[in-house]
């Protein structure tokens, strides 16, 4: 939510690496840009309402290159409607100083009315223009030097309520200065001879180097060509590791593709065979995590597991909470970290909090696995960022490598996550000795075969099936995904990427509660999509499928069942599979269909309007 860069370089010009990084951040805001140099003894910025593009075309004069030092902002608003204006970066009255800002400043009013008190003048709503006055004018009455600049934001900072990824870029009678300020969400520095560079994820800094300083909260940070001077809360120099990243920079791109989210889908063979398949011991039937972790005594201590996420990452939840109360037989519950933090949670001794996170920067997921840390729960997590904030505060963690996810619509990171959250409970199951090792085998052989079917899945006719499903019901009122078991998230999450993309209203829901309720939507007008696998409850399914067509729904089966494809009015067949692993192969039809009536519709597919892909504010 809202990506922000910086750099100052020895030499040559900082606005071209800018714009770059801004392009790979934009995943995290698109409704405004802006960049803010150090020109003419003073800072200049240029900002422009909705895409990049738009600040590229209006920096088409070149009067911005050549600066050694600057900061951008891509912007998902929470403070002010999405403006020229509103855009970040914003200046002080010194005219030598500029911000830009992740995150909320929760008491910008009560610091907006003194500030006004005091004869100052703002030029926008937002909430970041009030912090970058008030540290502009501590900052010019402690002397305008660097040194006064750390004062400044040493003095401001205990007087504002919120969160806060902050660059601050001043010039100052040495020569500009560049700050990285972290409370909350995250924020990332490369530092190398040419340059000091930092960004809200590491996209930004990989094209520099590949080992990255993850701040952490409370740090501020003076950054510079191979600079990197950090004092936390208390004022007092520390020194943060560097960690080096495996991600190759080009692992951002498109590709050959016209959108993010079709490359990630064909990622999704090797993503999946990355996240199991070194972890699989078939020998033993078993699964070992690096480093041991989730060890036989780790697991018999569990008595509950509490899953906490958000939005299809608690899809991949639902789903791991059928496998490990499948195959581990412990009880587990799961929730919204948003509900969960403000509910009064109760937890039961022994619990495990497994959060379940693709950045691992998602503020409720974070601060919910915080509650239960207090609460007493030990900590865990399935992430897809090493380093990450999720990763650095849990106790245990089940890496996805699923490698960067672009489009903000999730699909590679979720069937990692269900990759992860599978082979989790095998090891759960065999810590615990409840799930015999020929049974642990079978399931982990599957897993082992599962890519040919993956790719059988994106294969030209595969593909053109789904579009043809796409083309058939694009038009329709509505859709509804009907699932069961370890299939009923999946329906879940065929419906959100529906609405993400498509913006078309689409439900998930538990076949068996059709009759509860939506059975009274279905018409010819609206598209029933049922998930249905061979296993324990095909046949309660099929049944659904049969309820719906007697009311004139139009029902389309996905799946493996192939009894369902011969009453279901058409069908997108699915290798078979064990019914555990199912839900993996069950997502990537309805992800394909999700993508192509969006490009039916026109949709903006990588950048689903209103949504931003890393929510790191409430
Ligand atoms: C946003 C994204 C989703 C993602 C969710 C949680 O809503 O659009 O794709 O599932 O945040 O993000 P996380 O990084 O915690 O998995």
């Amino acid at each position: 939510m809202c990506g922000i860069v910086g750099a100052l370089l020895k030499s040559g010009s900082v606005t071209e690496g800018l714009i770059d990084g801004l392009s790979v951040l934009e995943y995290r805001g698109y409704d405004s840009a802006g960049v803010a140099i150090v020109h003419d003894g003073g800072v200049s910025v240029r900002k422009k309402r909705g895409r990049l593009a738009n600040l590229e075309e209006a920096l088409g004069d070149g009067a911005f290159l050549g600066a050694l030092a600057g900061i951008g902002h891509t912007r998902w608003a929470t403070h002010g409607e999405p403006s020229d204006a509103n855009a970040h970066p914003h200046t002080g009255r010194s005219g030598k100083l500029a911000v830009v800002h992740n995150g909320i400043i929760e008491n910008y009013i009560e610091l907006k009315r003194e500030l006004l008190n005091e004869g100052e003048s703002f030029s926008s709503e937002t909430d970041t223009e009030v912090l970058t006055r008030y540290i502009d004018r501590l900052w010019v009455e402690e002397g305008g030097d660097e040194a006064a600049l750390v004062r400044a934001i040493r003095g401001v900072l205990p007087r504002v309520t919120g969160y806060y990824a902050l660059a601050v870029l001043a010039q100052t009678p040495t020569g500009p200065v560049l700050l990285a300020i972290r409370k909350g969400p995250p924020l990332v520095v490369g530092v190398t001879e040419d340059g000091g560079y930092l960004s809200s994820d590491q996209l930004g800094v990989l094209p520099y180097t590949r080992n990255v300083v993850f701040l952490e909260d409370s740090d501020i940070a003076l950054i510079g060509p191979g600079r990197l001077d950090v004092v936390d809360a208390s004022g007092q120099p520390v020194t943060r590791e560097a960690r080096a990243i495996e991600w190759d920079p080009s692992d951002s791109g498109k590709g050959d593709y016209p959108h993010h989210m079709l490359k990630e889908i064909h990622e999704q063979p090797d993503v999946i065979a990355r996240t199991a398949f070194d972890r699989i011991d078939l020998g033993a039937g078993d699964v070992r995590f690096e480093g041991g972790a989730f060890d036989d005594d780790f697991c018999r201590s569990i008595e509950r597991i509490q899953i906490l996420a958000c939005g299809t990452a608690l899809h991949a939840g639902q789903i791991a909470s059928y496998l490990i109360e499948g195959l581990a037989g412990i009880p587990v519950d799961f929730d919204f970290a948003s509900e969960f933090r403000y509910r009064n949670p109760r937890l039961v001794h022994g619990t495990v909090a497994l959060a379940i996170t693709q950045s691992g920067e998602t503020a409720d997921t974070l601060a919910a696995t915080r509650l239960a840390r207090e609460l007493g729960a030990r900590t865990a997590a399935i992430c897809n960022v090493a380093g990450s904030t999720q990763v650095r505060e849990s106790e245990a963690t089940i890496l996805t490598h699923a490698g960067p996810e672009i489009g903000v619509a999730s699909t590679k990171a979720f069937t990692a996550q269900v990759v992860a959250a599978t082979l989790l409970a095998i090891r759960l199951a065999r810590g615990r000795g409840v799930l015999h090792e020929h049974k642990a085998r079978e399931i982990l052989e599957e897993l082992r075969m599962i890519r040919p079917k993956v790719e059988s899945l994106l294969t030209d006719a595969a593909i053109a099936r789904c579009r043809e499903v796409a083309q058939q019901h694009a038009g329709k009122r509505g859709f509804l995904f009907l699932g069961r078991g370890v299939n009923f998230p999946v329906a879940l999450e065929g419906a959100l990427k529906l609405k993400e993309i498509a913006y078309v209203h689409a439900e998930g829901y538990a076949a068996g509660e059709m009759k509860h309720g939506p059975i009274a939507l279905i018409d010819t007008d609206m598209a029933i999509l049922v998930i249905n696998a061979e296993g324990k409850v095909a046949e309660k399914t099929r049944a659904n499928i049969e309820q719906v067509k007697a009311r004139g729904g139009v029902t389309i089966s996905v799946g493996s069942d192939a009894a369902s494809h011969a009453i279901a009015a058409s069908s997108i067949p699915v290798p078979a599979t064990s019914e555990w692993l199912s839900p993996i192969l069950n997502s990537i039809p309805l992800q394909l269909v999700a993508y192509h009536i969006a490009e039916i519709h026109g949709c903006d597919i990588d950048k689903p309007r209103n949504l931003a892909k890393s929510v790191t504010v409430e």
